[in-house]
């Protein structure tokens, strides 16, 4: 082939190269403008009240103008489902006054619309507690808009799913770590209980302190489970039914050093009771009962701290810090052996179960 011929064959070769790449970038281009824009209508879980108290929950189609505005408007991406999701989805007036609401206190996903020089439009972003899905409309519809302060960037090493793979619970069960942790406990000194352990913020609990190096008691009332607790780190599984106080008694044979709860009630102070000397107990939640009845034995004799927990109202300096042990060493197999992801659509059935303890898995809601 001639000198002439070569280049110009050369030429139409870097041309048509040139020409893939330019109608990438442009499709790309569209593809970037069509997520990081508010849609007319879109789709959200409602839930309503009628004149006779009835709740009921449909995923429907709102208008742009059913979610008010803030500050921060985001694309959700992805969601996840938390006990406090399921309360204000039955009607429970503790958590949600006002209905038609649309829960879902977490959120993942990217800035659409920003009234703050903190966020930018295409920034990738988490909302988690402050008042999102509670009274505030929240992460179970396609957009959320809320004010700048509870907005926080998408730490580097966790994609917006694996966030919300862990989501509230997670983030509970890290606050929950971090107490122990700060409390001087280490896996040489024995063992820790985690309780709810198929639930949300149990199974995460297990499977962080696990990577951790501690030798975890999961106490599950699912025996069905108990293969699955120790696939996510759990050394031992418990029967809940043997976490029964004996009110009789002020102190118990000491069973771990530390003890994660979720449950409260008989069980906490059971708990509190066989809990070695110098030990900690952090409580997030009521799922047994509200109700703490017990004796002063362990806290005045063994020196035992009980610390409760409120991941809702972290501040913003612990928040960024808690992300990001989420996001190096408190990070654990995110796969789908620890959560069961599910459609907007089939949320409604999930709620039901969690409301009726039957969950297996976390449920991580994809948009
Ligand atoms: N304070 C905070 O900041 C905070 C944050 C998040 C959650 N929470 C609270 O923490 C608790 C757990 O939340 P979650 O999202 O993990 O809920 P979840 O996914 O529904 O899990 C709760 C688990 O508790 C166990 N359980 C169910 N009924 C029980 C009963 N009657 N007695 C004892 N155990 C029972 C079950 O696990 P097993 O079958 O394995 O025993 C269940 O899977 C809730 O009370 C929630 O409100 C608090």
């Amino acid at each position: 082939m001639s000198k002439f011929w070569h280049s110009k064959l050369r030429l139409i070769i870097i041309i048509k190269k040139s020409f893939r790449k330019i109608i990438a970038i442009i499709i790309l281009f569209f593809k970037y403008l069509e997520v990081i824009q508010l849609k007319e209508n879109f789709r959200a879980l409602i839930i309503k009240e009628d004149e006779n108290g009835n709740i009921t929950k449909s995923v429907e189609t709102i208008h742009e103008n059913y979610i008010p505005r803030n500050e921060v408007t985001v694309q959700v991406l992805y969601s996840s489902l938390n006990y406090k999701d399921a309360l204000s989805s039955s009607g429970n007036k503790g958590i949600t006054k006002k209905y038609p609401h649309i829960p879902g206190i977490d959120t993942a996903g990217i800035v659409v619309e920003s009234k703050s020089d903190k966020f930018k439009v295409g920034d990738e972003v988490l909302v988690t507690g402050y008042d999102l899905g509670m009274n505030t409309f929240g992460g179970f519809c396609e957009y959320i808009s809320v004010p700048s302060a509870w907005v926080v960037a998408r730490p580097e090493h966790l994609t917006l799913k694996e966030a919300m793979a862990f989501g509230t619970s997670g983030f509970t069960a890290a606050v929950g770590i971090l107490e122990i942790l700060n409390a001087g406990i280490t896996p040489d000194m024995g063992k820790v209980l985690v309780t709810g352990a198929t639930g949300a913020v149990g199974s995460s609990a297990v499977s962080i302190l696990s990577k951790l190096g501690f030798q975890v008691i999961a106490s599950s009332g699912k025996e069905s489970e108990f293969e699955h607790l120790k696939a996510l780190g759990a050394s031992e599984v418990i029967n809940r039914n043997t976490l029964v106080d004996t009110p009789e008694k002020g102190l118990l044979s000491k069973k771990w050093i530390a003890a994660f709860d979720t449950v409260g009630g008989s069980a906490l102070s059971y708990i509190l009771k066989a809990t070695a000397d110098g030990g900690i107990v952090t409580n997030c939640g009521m799922i047994g009962s509200t109700k703490l009845e017990t004796s002063i034995m362990p806290f005045i004799i063994r020196g035992v701290r009980l610390v409760g927990i409120a991941a809702a109202e972290t501040p913003m300096p612990m928040r960024l810090k808690v992300w990001e042990r989420l996001s190096t060493d408190f990070k654990v197999d995110l796969s789908d052996k620890f959560y069961e992801e599910v459609s907007l659509e089939e949320l409604p059935s999930r709620i039901d179960s969690m409301l009726a303890g039957q969950l297996k898995k976390k449920v991580l809601v994809k948009m």
